[in-house]
């Protein structure tokens, strides 16, 4: 009788003790999830002339009935502050080299083999709760880099983040020298995202969530 007595006393202290804790438990797993993302170089290919069409969709190019070669990836996320607020009124830009691995580019060797139906660059804005997409297709490697999406977002009187987006898998993660080059754990697994089937949203299509956390 008394060792059930203590039973349920030693329950109560549990269970009191976890209430006192439970207010700060989900402050602290949401501050354990936000690392701020780590700026990246710009790189030789940031647009010198912006396409017509710069939209979201960079897998359609306005006026071609072709679509980009390639597999489609939708790339979707947040940009937050570093209390994981949304940063309303954010715009993002992301350019990236098509399925040949060839970028619009100027500077680009072999820019005649350029997959014209691949917009390359593509603009949109956060809404107001931070959500962002991009329609793209999935980065492919080519020489001397590993696949990758780049990103330049700008947040309204707070200036701009420029970085790189890679994919979880991918061989060579191991041996590129910028993703390499963030050397703190955290930052780097931040900006490596895992893509997964999307065939309900579209057939063959992947996706992955890129939420960009901003220094301010
Ligand atoms: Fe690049």
């Amino acid at each position: 009788m008394s060792s059930i007595v203590t039973l349920k006393r030693r329950q109560i202290l549990i269970g009191a003790a976890a209430a006192a804790l439970a207010p700060s438990l989900p402050a602290l797993a949401q501050n354990a999830r936000l690392v701020i993302t780590p700026g990246q170089t710009e790189g030789p290919f940031y647009p010198v002339s912006f396409p017509a069409d710069m939209d979201g969709d960079l897998v359609r190019v306005q006026g071609r009935e072709a679509q980009a070669m390639g597999q489609v990836a939708h790339v979707v996320g947040r940009v937050l502050n570093r209390r994981g607020e949304p940063v309303k009124g954010a715009t993002l830009e992301i350019w990236q080299c098509d399925a040949n691995g060839i970028y619009n580019h100027p500077r680009q060797p072999g820019l005649q083999r350029r997959d014209a139906a691949f917009q390359g660059y593509g603009r949109t804005l956060a809404a107001d709760d931070g959500r962002y997409g991009f329609r793209t297709i999935r980065p492919v490697p080519y020489p001397g880099r590993t696949p990758h999406i780049h990103f330049k977002v700008h947040a309204p009187g707070a200036g701009r983040l420029t970085t790189q987006m890679y994919i979880a898998g991918e061989r060579q993660n191991a041996t590129d020298g910028l993703l390499n080059g963030i050397r703190d754990k955290a930052a780097r697994e931040s900006v490596i995202v895992r893509l997964d089937p999307e065939d309900a949203t579209e057939p063959g299509a992947v996706k992955g969530t890129f939420d960009i956390v901003l220094d301010i």
